[in-house]
């Protein structure tokens, strides 16, 4: 039977019972399981001739009544070789997990998936998470496909267009607070306590974690059991990042896979807390105050799993980085231009991060590496415009059509 477990005091909750924090210590909680469960879930052979899909690995999760599973069919994205690239940033091997593919278009629905099918287990009517807007659109399309009531806080005018039109869209009751993701985290965590019947979504519910850790699984079926040297992840709140190493580690010692890859975590440099710490040598963050980048995925000052991302990165021998804005939308031009995806650019900071990375030497240039990218371009297609070189418009005419394309010039060269 899984159970949940206290990462700092090991204090056990049952699984069902609605815990946000560890009673005793106040730290996080994850999902345990004895380990023959999981020994039995290999040996059924099921698994592996299913779909790619966070639901092929459903007897590695912790819900027991598959009837009331809610999917809109996440998972199973694209694992991309991008030999141009690789090229480009001077690697061996790189492949770009692009969970963009997924329904609501980031890998939130991973974690959705199982959350909400957990709340739906657990009878509650309403569900609530504060979001810098991919959570929020996430979570509205899954309250929405099990009829739940759904609220969500997000920060007044810092989240991308796209997301707040699926929050909108999708029916949820969408709150605007005057203050940053921290704020509105703090804000609702509060709430959920006094208002034990609002049950609480964001990835400090470690339901979430184990559907994000299917990115893990995900990673290593794709490489037909192998593990990379090395998986690049964008750090905000720092659940997926421990999210992917959990499936690693569990795939590990379940004898799946033989070797793990070194995590590594990038942040943008205006909101760099645990890549700070990591690069000092520190065993806490400090958080920052007013976090700010132009990737408004990662704008978060005080990232509530921050311990669970500096074991994970720690444990593997990975490292953390941070990026400049410039470098951020540097990368998400270079990545649709060379590669043809479209990223959001939260999503580029972990190809920001390598390209860094491999240029001061951190990263080899023999390294088998994925980066994960884990948003969908069109969420904020006005950064996108804005960094792109404009239309030209011209009447519908073929001389004007011509000039616009320069062949005009070419003609006249020729007729020399
Ligand atoms: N990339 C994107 C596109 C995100 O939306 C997020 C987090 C991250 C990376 C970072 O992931 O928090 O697990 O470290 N977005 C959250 C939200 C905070 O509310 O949508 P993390």
């Amino acid at each position: 039977m899984a159970y949940q477990k206290c990462i700092n005091c090991g204090s056990e909750y049952g699984i069902d019972e609605i815990v946000y924090f560890c009673k005793k210590c106040g730290d996080l909680l994850e999902i345990k399981y004895e380990r023959s469960e999981l020994a039995g879930a290999l040996k059924k052979s099921q698994w592996r001739d299913a779909p790619l899909s966070v639901w092929r690995y459903r007897d590695f999760m912790p819900i027991s009544d598959p009837s009331r599973i809610v999917s809109l069919n996440e998972g199973g994205t694209g694992l991309h070789l991008c030999k141009r690239l690789a090229k480009h940033l001077g690697i061996r091997q790189l492949y770009v997990k692009n969970e963009g593919e997924n329904p609501t278009g980031s890998f939130k629905d991973r974690g959705m998936t199982v959350g909400v099918t957990k709340a739906v287990e657990l009878g509650v009517k309403s569900v609530i998470c504060a979001s810098t807007g991919n959570t929020s659109a996430s979570l509205a399309a899954y309250a929405a496909k099990a009829g739940l009531q759904c609220a969500v806080l997000i920060p007044s005018g810092k989240i991308a267009y796209g997301k707040l039109s699926q929050a909108m869209i999708y029916g949820a009751k969408v709150i605007q607070v005057r203050g940053n993701f921290d704020q509105a985290l703090d804000v609702v965590l509060k709430l959920s306590e006094k208002h034990r019947s609002i049950y609480l979504l964001n990835s400090i519910n470690p339901f979430r974690i184990e559907g994000q850790k299917s990115l893990g699984y995900e990673i290593c079926d794709q490489l037909n059991q192998e593990a990379p040297d090395r998986i690049v992840v964008p750090v905000g709140n720092a659940g997926n990042i421990s999210a992917i190493w959990k499936g690693f580690t569990e795939f590990h010692e379940l004898g799946v896979v033989k070797s793990l890859p070194k995590m590594t975590g990038i942040q943008a440099a205006g909101s760099a807390p645990i890549a700070q710490a990591i690069k000092n040598g520190m065993d806490t963050i400090v958080p920052v105050a007013a976090p700010e980048t132009v990737a408004t995925a990662i704008r978060i000052g005080a990232p509530v799993s921050w311990k669970k991302a500096m074991n994970a990165i720690r444990e593997s021998h990975g490292t953390a980085e941070t990026v400049t804005d410039a470098e951020i939308l540097d990368a998400q031009k270079t990545l649709a231009r060379v590669e043809g995806l479209f990223v959001e650019p939260a999503s580029a900071s972990s190809i920001a991060g390598l390209k860094k990375l491999r240029e001061n030497g951190e990263i080899d240039k023999d390294e088998r590496v994925v980066c994960v990218t884990t948003g969908h371009g069109l969420k904020d297609p006005d950064t996108a415009v804005k960094m792109s070189e404009k239309p030209v418009e011209v009447d519908a005419e073929i001389t004007a059509i011509e000039e616009a394309l320069g062949l005009k010039k070419q003609i006249a060269v020729l007729a020399r």
